[in-house]
Formats: structure tokens, sequence, C-alpha cells
């Protein structure tokens, strides 16, 4: 009893691992291309929302993707010509049915025919020989008997172990198709067999550039999207960290410009401005590009003594103008003994007269050869 709960448990085992060997698909596969060819039981799913792209069919049947929108080719066969023959049987003609075939191959997924060879009487049992130069050796062919005698059947299979990697010779094309012919020994009529290799996705054929879907930063293929280098996300929503500015750069006012201006730190993207030893002095600003300290000096004061410094501008006292404070616009020492500035001949500019020729004078009172 013992032993048959055993066994019973073993066999379970097994079958829940060739189960799960069967069920599994590697998902990272970065596009159509690289799903199908990771294994056979591998599909894509073209719906720019899928969960995943690449799954089992089962997988992606799950995750709600519309049947018409899941890539999985299984390769097939497809007869060109099956003549019957025409002379009786008996006679001395080879008979070979079908004659021409298109094979579709997944690599893993094994395709197959019946070979109905009809031999003229009397003849041995004819070997099958075969050109197989012309295609990868990744492609293998093999007969098993299905009805020996006369006519005799021959079941023909063909399977792609995997697809052509670009480590392969180049020189070769890589999905075909390739031309075979199956020839009984001795004869000259062939079987021929196109053979191709389902590797490549027709979608990776068309990209939409600049998708809305993908937020115009990357193209839309299969599905996916390929964001440009600045983007990251399934939609390239996101900049990509590399070319985000370094918090470091955002503590510069321009790409050329100081962090913080020489002024201050940068912590965590924002500016701590240094402080000064004077306590008078500040530094302020997002960049600590303003002090009130680093302006005009005139007579070794700042802003002259006659205003305050302001972001590197002085700021005049009532009175006082011009770019350093120095200039009065007092216009008592402008004025004349008549009352009149600069005696109506002249402007007073920073409480001096500036007078035309031919006056003269702090107020242009003197003239000259008059
Ligand atoms: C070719 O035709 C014969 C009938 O003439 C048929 O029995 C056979 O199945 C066909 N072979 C294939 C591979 O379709
Ligand atoms: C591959 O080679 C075959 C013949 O060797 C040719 O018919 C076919 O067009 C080629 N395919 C490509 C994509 O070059």
């Amino acid at each position: 009893m013992a032993v048959k709960l055993l066994c019973l448990c073993l066999l379970l085992a097994l079958l829940c691992l060739s189960w799960a060997k069967k069920q599994t698909c590697r998902t990272s596969a970065s596009n159509c291309n690289e799903c199908i060819q990771s294994g056979p039981e591998c599909a894509w799913c073209d719906t720019p929302n899928a969960h995943t792209h690449c799954h089992t069919l089962r997988g992606l049947q799950r995750q709600g993707c519309p049947e018409h929108h899941i890539y999985n080719p299984q390769g097939g066969v497809q007869v060109v010509r099956n003549d019957s023959s025409t002379e009786p049987v008996g006679a001395q003609a080879l008979l070979l049915q079908p004659q021409e075939l298109s094979l579709r191959l997944r690599p893993g997924v094994s395709q197959s025919f019946p070979l109905t060879i009809t031999m003229p009487t009397d003849q041995p049992i004819t070997e099958l020989t075969m050109d197989t130069s012309s295609v990868l050796p990744v492609v293998d062919i093999t007969f098993s008997s299905i009805k020996e005698g006369n006519p005799l059947v021959t079941q023909v299979s063909v399977e792609a172990a995997r697809c052509h990697s670009g480590s392969d010779d180049s020189n070769q094309n890589s999905t075909g198709p390739w031309s075979v012919h199956i020839t009984p020994r001795g004869f000259s009529q062939s079987v021929k067999l196109e053979i191709s290799l389902e590797c490549q996705c027709d979608c990776m054929k068309s990209r939409e550039e600049n998708s809305p879907i993908c937020s115009g930063n990357g193209a839309l293929v299969c599905g996916q999207c390929d964001c440009s280098k600045l983007n990251i996300g399934q939609y390239c929503q996101r900049e990509s960290d590399y070319f985000l500015p370094s918090n470091e750069d955002r503590c510069r006012s321009g790409p050329n410009a100081m962090v913080c201006s020489g002024r201050g730190e940068c912590v965590d993207g924002y500016c701590v401005c240094n402080e000064r030893t004077n306590p008078e002095e500040r530094n302020t600003g997002q960049y600590c590009e303003c002090t009130n300290y680093d302006c005009l000096y005139a007579n070794a004061r700042i802003c002259g003594g006659q205003g305050k410094c302001d972001c590197g501008q002085c700021v005049c006292d009532d009175e006082w103008t011009g770019e350093d404070c120095t200039c009065s616009m007092a216009i008592a020492s402008c004025m004349a003994t008549n009352q009149r500035i600069c005696n109506g001949k002249g402007n007073c500019q920073c409480g001096v007269c500036q007078c035309p020729y031919p006056y003269g004078g702090p107020t242009c009172e003197t003239c000259f050869g008059c």
C-alpha cells in the first residue's frame, strides 16, 4: 500500500514538473523577436497596456490580452503540389506524394507530413537522401516509417532547434526560405521542401515614431514603447535619471554658473547661503546671487554712504542718485544770485552746473569774452 502511494506521489510530481516546464516562458524578453525566440511556449501581447508583453499563451489570456493581439506563430505545413499518378501502379516510374511543400518552423515546434513512395515493381526498399547544405545546421529533418511495403509511407519531421543568432555565420540568411530536396537513392525524382523559420515578429518592422501612447518621447513597436534616450517608463513618461540635472545643477542659475554663485552650499538641490563675519552683510536669493555688500564704493563707503546695496545695485537715499549714489539731487549749489538754476544758462547735474560756452563759473554767471 505504502509503495503504491509512493508511486502515485512520484507520478503526480513528475506530471506537475512536466506541466510546469511546458508553461514557463522567460518574461524578461525586451521585444517581440526576443520573446518568440526565447522558447516555443512564449507568445507576445501587442496591446500597450499589457501587464507583461511576453508570456505563455495561457498567461496572456489570463491577463486579458485580446486573442487578435496575441502573436504566437506555431509554424505550419502547406502542401504546394500533391499530384496523383496518371500511370497505372506497377509502371516503371517512381511516384512521390506530395511533391512540394512549404514549411514554416517555430523553433522547438516540430512539423511533419506523411510521404508516400510508390516504387516500380521489384525494386528493393529504397533509402532517402537529402541535400541540406543550403539549410542552417539548426534545422533537423528525420524520417520514421509508418507503413512498410509498396507503397511505403514515411513520416517526415522537420524541426529547428533555435533561431539564428547574431554570433552565427552572418553570411547565411537567418530565416530562409531554404530549399531541401528529399530523393530516394537511385532515382531522379525528389520532394522539394521550402523551409523558413518563424523568428521575427512582423510587427517589429513598423515603428510609430513619437507615438502619443509613448508620451511623444518614443516609438511604439509591437505595442511597446521604445523610448528615446532621455526617457524611461512603460510610456516613456519619465525622464531618465541619467539626464536629470544632478542636485548640484539645480543650485546653478545657469549651465555655466557657479554652484550657489560661489556664496553658498548646495543641500538637496537648494542653496544655503554663506553667512558673513559682519552680521550686517548678507547673501540672499535662490542661488545666493544677491548680496548687500557687493556694490560700488565711493569715498571709501559702499554706495558712497548715501544709499543701500540691494542685490549688487545701489539704491540711493533721497537727494542722491547715480550708480554709486554720489550724485546730489540738491540744487542749492546750482542756484545763481538771480535765483535761477545755473543762471538760466546751463543744467544742474549732481549739484554742479554744466555751462554752455561762453558761460562758465559754478553757476554759469561768468561770461567769457562778453
Ligand atoms: C496527397 O494526396 C493524396 C491523395 O492523392 C492524399 O492521400 C495524401 O494525404 C496527400 N498528402 C498530403 C501530404 O496532403
Ligand atoms: C534567403 O535566401 C534564399 C535563397 O537562398 C532567398 O530565396 C531568400 O529571398 C533570402 N531571404 C532574404 C531575406 O534574404
